[in-house]
């Protein structure tokens, strides 16, 4: 088979799955490539032209629409959203797509003549069609009840997903981010986007440790927290880590669980690579004995990932919605954990990289109703500042994937709570 054909039915395969069986973009990429020799280029095609698929998935069904007469297996619709979105969205050679996609065609038995002449209207019309048309059927509708239900502007939210994130460094102190040599926003005295486009081990000062990945909107609760500061702290949930270099280098002790041991060896990479040396426990956190009390208590709890849909986008792209009740129980049990693990006058910090109610609001507002002997901790910062548009009004940190300094960030919640006995 020729490589460019293999390379296509290796995309096709990868969407399908996606959505078939749920499986993250990461995990479906993984599994189709590691086996098959490919080189860095091949291996980048694929990851590329996948991801942007599935970034512009809601502009091409409308696309579709308008060129597909009949009803059309869904096989079918996979194969021609990656071959549309190579012509339209990344200024692929149109015949070559159109052979190729073809030739996969054959092979998956998915009406290669059809295929074929959709393919080439399309590429006859490249002028005339509009790109930036959103299908709203075709985005899940649990998802558009969510919005509904948090009063947030979906159009905004679609918009953001097609844009690619920047690359946000995080550094472990402000001296180092003074030096750094690359082009880059700052976004704060510790923080910045880095302008140029490259691979994360080739941005200055990997090796030496001085700055790990970060979103910015995932920084800035433990940024805005002075009262981090020589503490003991537990990190329940810590792999990859971000959180948890941040207490790390405000002179904080900081013991990183995490239950997955995959997630551990990343987050073993990073600490070793930022020269850190600080206890690592790998159980579930549940299991945490209760013997060893501490000041802060840090849990970044699984959720369902919705703030990181522009890094994420296939959280839309699948079958089936995240299960929010499976979720929240298990965010329930965290928080009541952490409870535990807290010493009097203790802070517990909860967050999670959603934005919507049940996630969110909704388990802080169930934690302060079954524990009385907390109380809420505002985040409290100066009226002035930049960030302040980030602290809602009860004092909680709050963003939906948005726009700050012409890069796209993170949707993100994070609430504090004070023991008080
Ligand atoms: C949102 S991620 C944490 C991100 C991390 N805090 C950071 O800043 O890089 C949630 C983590 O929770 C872990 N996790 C899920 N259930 C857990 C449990 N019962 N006990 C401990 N860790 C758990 C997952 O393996 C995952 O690494």
């Amino acid at each position: 088979m020729k490589k460019s054909v293999k390379i296509r039915k290796i995309i096709f395969e990868i969407l399908y799955d996606i959505h078939q069986k749920n499986v993250n973009f990461d995990e479906g990429f993984l599994f189709f490539t590691k086996n098959i020799s490919l080189n860095d280029q091949d291996r980048s095609m694929i990851y590329n032209i996948t991801l942007n698929s599935i970034r512009s998935n809601f502009y091409i069904s409308n696309i579709l629409n308008q060129y597909l007469r009949k009803r059309t297996s869904f096989r079918v619709k996979i194969l021609l959203l990656s071959a549309i979105t190579q012509i339209l969205f990344l200024d692929f050679k149109s015949y070559a797509v159109t052979n190729d996609t073809v030739e996969v065609a054959k092979i998956k038995k998915l009406n290669p003549s059809l295929i074929n002449s959709l393919l080439k209207n399309i590429s006859n019309d490249i002028k005339i069609i509009n790109k930036k048309k959103i299908d709203y059927s075709s985005i899940p509708i649990w998802f558009i009840d969510q919005i509904k239900k948090n009063n947030i502007n979906l159009n905004n939210i679609i918009e953001n997903i097609s844009k690619e994130p920047s690359l946000h460094l995080v550094f472990k102190d402000k001296k180092l981010l003074r030096n750094f040599k690359e082009e880059n926003i700052k976004t704060t005295d510790t923080s910045a986007f880095i302008l140029e486009k490259k691979r994360i081990k080739e941005i200055r000062n990997y090796n030496e440790g001085h700055w790990w990945i970060q979103d910015f909107s995932s920084m800035l609760p433990i940024y805005l927290s002075p009262e981090f500061k020589s503490k003991n702290i537990i990190d329940m949930c810590s792999a990859p880590g971000g959180k948890a270099f941040q207490a790390i280098s405000r002179g904080n002790e900081v013991i990183l669980n995490d239950i997955s041991i995959k997630r551990i060896n990343i987050l073993k990479d990073n600490l070793n690579r930022l020269r850190y040396k600080n206890n690592i426990s790998n159980t579930n956190a549940l299991n945490i004995g209760e013997n060893i009390l501490f000041d802060i208590v840090i849990l970044d709890s699984p959720c369902s990932g919705i703030g990181t849909l522009r890094r994420n986008p296939e959280i839309l792209f699948k079958k089936n919605p995240p299960n929010f009740n499976s979720l929240v129980n298990i965010q329930e049990n965290l928080i009541n954990k952490a409870a535990r693990l807290l010493k009097k006058q203790g802070i517990l910090i909860y967050m999670v990289c959603s934005f919507f109610f049940e996630e969110t609001k909704a388990v802080k507002n169930k934690f302060l109703a079954e524990n009385k002997n907390f109380s809420h901790y505002k985040f409290k910062i100066d009226k002035n500042s930049k960030l302040n548009k980030f602290i809602d009004n009860e004092g909680d940190f709050y963003t939906t994937p948005s726009e700050f300094n012409n890069h796209m960030i993170d949707g993100f919640y994070a609430t504090k709570f004070k023991k008080n006995d």
